[in-house]
């Protein structure tokens, strides 16, 4: 193990093991070594296909019947995406944050990623700010389905509780946070003295805000990154390192300290 991941993983263990309420914000980074490409940077699916404009949502709501016709032949950059999504399995980085909150060293994590990851790795703890993909979700009273629980009878489908419009829950560009959503993310965020930055260049928002707000509530910040953001020059400990690899020396080290 280099010195650095050494110093920088000793560091991480001493906050978290000090800390009352350990979150992670994670990004698309947490699952590259799955095999599910990044957005951005060198071999981003944007950086490759151009970033979607932001009236993905109003497209969809002008005409939700064609939006579902699309839906069946996505474009280039979302059948990459998809296809991806589709063979990934949890990588290390997943297992080790699983294993983290079972041994109370983390209280939540709050996942930009929409590739259920998490849930197959067995963390329960998960909050989805961008939606899931193996979900649907009423546009009206915010109900979710399992996909495979959703018979779709009509396009656009509507909600059998309060008749709205139902989409994929994945949060579209152009798409309010869903708000149950939003307060579980910004209860998450006040109550934490130490948040994880794993794989998120840290630039969209809102969830690029909550890392500033456990910063200005005094908390510390760990960055888990191989590339700088914009948050690497206020986090206390920086780790330029992938998270596959990071995570499981980290926890390693968190058990030598003893269960919290
Ligand atoms: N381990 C950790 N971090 C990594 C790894 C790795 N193995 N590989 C790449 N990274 C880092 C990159 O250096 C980059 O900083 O992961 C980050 C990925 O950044 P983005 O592609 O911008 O992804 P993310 O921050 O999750 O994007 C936020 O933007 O496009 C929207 O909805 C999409 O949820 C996404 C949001």
């Amino acid at each position: 193990m280099n010195d650095d991941l050494s110093t920088g993983v000793g560091q991480a263990a001493a906050i978290i093991a000090a800390s009352r309420h350990v979150v992670a914000l994670v990004g698309a980074g947490m699952s590259a070594e799955s095999g599910i490409p990044t957005f951005r940077g060198k071999e981003g699916i944007w950086t490759k296909h151009g970033e979607p404009d932001l009236r993905d949502y109003d497209r969809f709501r002008e005409d939700p019947k064609r939006w579902w016709e699309q839906r069946m032949n996505p474009s280039p950059a979302m059948s990459e995406l998809v296809s991806a999504l589709a063979e990934a399995v949890p990588n290390e980085g997943h297992f080790a944050l699983k294993e983290m909150e079972d041994r109370g060293f983390l209280q939540a994590i709050i996942t930009q990623n929409i590739d259920n990851m998490h849930q197959i790795a067995g963390s329960t703890r998960i909050i989805e700010i961008h939606g899931n993909r193996t979900k649907l979700r009423c546009t009206g009273c915010s109900n979710r389905w399992p996909l495979d629980e959703f018979p779709i009878a009509e396009l656009p489908p509507s909600c059998p509780d309060c008749g709205g419009i139902v989409k994929g829950d994945t949060v579209m560009f152009g798409e309010p946070i869903p708000p149950d959503v939003l307060e579980e993310c910004i209860a998450q965020a006040s109550l934490c003295d130490c948040m994880l930055l794993i794989g998120t260049s840290a630039v969209v928002y809102p969830a690029a805000q909550f890392p500033v707000d456990v910063l200005r509530g005094g908390g510390a910040l760990i960055e888990i990154n191989p590339e700088d953001t914009p948050l690497s020059n206020v986090s206390q400990v920086v780790i330029r390192e992938g998270s596959g690899t990071a995570l499981p020396v980290l926890l390693a080290r968190l058990k030598e300290a003893g269960e919290k």
